[in-house]
């Protein structure tokens, strides 16, 4: 191959290069004052920020959706409000973006809200998340259905037996 060919498909890859990086930052195009507001009203930190509900909301910002010790236990198992915080760092947007239309999550985790919303408030979402940056510890796990839980649980009734 001669130079002047490897030039010409440097430019080419170069340029698809650039086309791609902007496709994907006016993909979604989210702000991070819309992201807080749809974290307050969303309902997010009713269930992945400790105390949330019951202070009527006066948690600071900092302390915001670092998941909860508190389970949800029901006929699904036992599932705990995940680190909202730390889950964010380890994705990308398009990743996000991607998870939130396809991921179906357990009880009561309303996956299907996150299904429905538009690529920019879901962009809005992941850029506040992301700029409170990495907070708390892991929520515990998943405890599969019949394992008894050992911490304090908020519990639905069981199918009768
Ligand atoms: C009624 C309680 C509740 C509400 C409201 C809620 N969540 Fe959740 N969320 C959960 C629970 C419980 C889980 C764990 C589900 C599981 O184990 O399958 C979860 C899991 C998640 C996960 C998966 C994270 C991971 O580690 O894979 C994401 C992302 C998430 N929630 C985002 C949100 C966002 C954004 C909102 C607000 C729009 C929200 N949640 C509102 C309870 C809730």
């Amino acid at each position: 191959m001669n130079t002047r060919m490897r030039g010409r498909q440097k430019a080419a890859a170069l340029a698809a290069l650039l086309l791609m990086s902007c496709l994907n930052a006016s993909a979604a195009g989210g702000s991070i004052e819309r992201g807080r507001y749809l974290a307050k009203i969303g309902g997010c930190n009713d269930c992945h920020t400790p105390g949330y509900g019951l202070s009527g909301g006066q948690v600071p910002e900092a302390q915001w959706l670092v998941g909860d010790q508190l389970g949800w236990n029901g006929p699904w198992g036992t599932t705990y409000p995940s680190n909202l915080r730390l889950f964010f760092q380890k994705v990308s947007e398009s990743e996000w973006l991607k998870m939130a239309r396809e991921r179906q999550l357990r009880p009561p985790m309303p996956w299907f809200a996150l299904r429905d919303m538009s690529d920019e408030d879901l962009s809005s979402l992941y850029r506040f998340i992301r700029t409170l940056g990495p907070a708390g510890e892991l929520a515990p796990a998943y405890l599969p259905a019949g394992v008894e839980p050992k911490g304090p649980a908020i519990r639905f009734p069981q199918p009768p037996k």
